[in-house]
């Protein structure tokens, strides 16, 4: 098990206190725009009829289900996260779904549980801010990818643009906080922020869109790129696992 640090505790409180409300909530603080974005993400995996995914940090399993309807019957996807409430959610919807090629388990990002080289396409949705090591969670994704398969992450980040950048931020750090209150009541978990405070504040140390590039880099993937969405308040970086001769 990976070394289990007050972050990763604060953490996973915070994602079993909010588990219920969070498909709600993620709806509204993205303006409805989150299908369109994780169908793009989803065009970036290269996954097809009858693959295999994994979704790392699946939460309630929203994008695990849309990856189930991409690889069809003959495909499945396996959707991970440490979160049992997160996880709870998920297999209720699970257990009223036509989809039959979905597997969610519980598990560590940081410590993947399974064998090198397993998967076509590992995807990650808004988690990366919440991991202790993100480096590590992105050389595990690489690690259990098929030589050839991606690694694709969908994660908030800041407008280049200066205008934008000042909406973004008024509304990411000022307004968000407000509306996250009327949900989580403003309570602190292990004395540290509520739930929608963290949200912003996790990103003040996120790194920024060339840093996570050479993040991916760094992982052992290549042909790196990355797609700002919704005026570059949210980024997908895609990364390719090495084919070795
Ligand atoms: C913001 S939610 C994103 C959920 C989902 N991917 C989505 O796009 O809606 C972050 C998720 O990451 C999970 N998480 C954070 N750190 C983790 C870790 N080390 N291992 C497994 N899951 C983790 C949390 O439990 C939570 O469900």
């Amino acid at each position: 098990m990976n070394q289990i640090t007050n972050k990763d505790r604060y953490v996973h409180k915070l994602f079993n206190s909010i588990a219920e409300d969070y498909d709600r909530m993620n709806l509204l603080m993205t303006w409805g725009m989150l299908p369109r974005w994780q169908s793009f993400m989803l065009n970036k995996t290269g996954l097809k009829e009858g693959g295999h995914g994994l979704d790392v940090c699946c939460g309630t399993g929203e994008l695990a289900f849309k990856i189930a309807k991409l690889v069809g019957t003959t495909g499945k996807i396996t959707g991970l996260d440490f979160s049992e409430n997160m996880l709870a959610v998920a297999k209720e919807k699970l257990a009223v779904s036509a989809a039959k090629n979905i597997n969610f388990i519980q598990g560590d990002a940081l410590e993947l549980p399974f064998e090198e080289n397993s998967f076509d396409a590992a995807t990650n949705g808004f988690a990366l801010r919440n991991v202790t090591d993100i480096p590590k969670a992105i050389r595990e994704m690489a690690r259990v990818v098929k030589p050839g398969g991606k690694v694709v992450c969908l994660e908030v980040s800041r407008p280049q643009n200066p205008l934008l950048r000042l909406g973004f931020n008024i509304y990411f750090f000022k307004i968000v906080p407000i509306i996250g209150r009327l949900v989580d009541k403003g309570k602190t978990i292990d004395n540290k922020y509520p739930a929608y405070t963290w949200l912003p504040e996790s990103l003040k140390t996120f790194p920024d869109q060339e840093k996570l590039k050479a993040i991916f880099w760094g992982a052992g993937l290549e042909q790196v790129q990355y797609y700002g969405l919704g005026a570059g308040a949210v980024t997908v970086h895609v990364g390719t696992k090495t084919i070795k001769d």
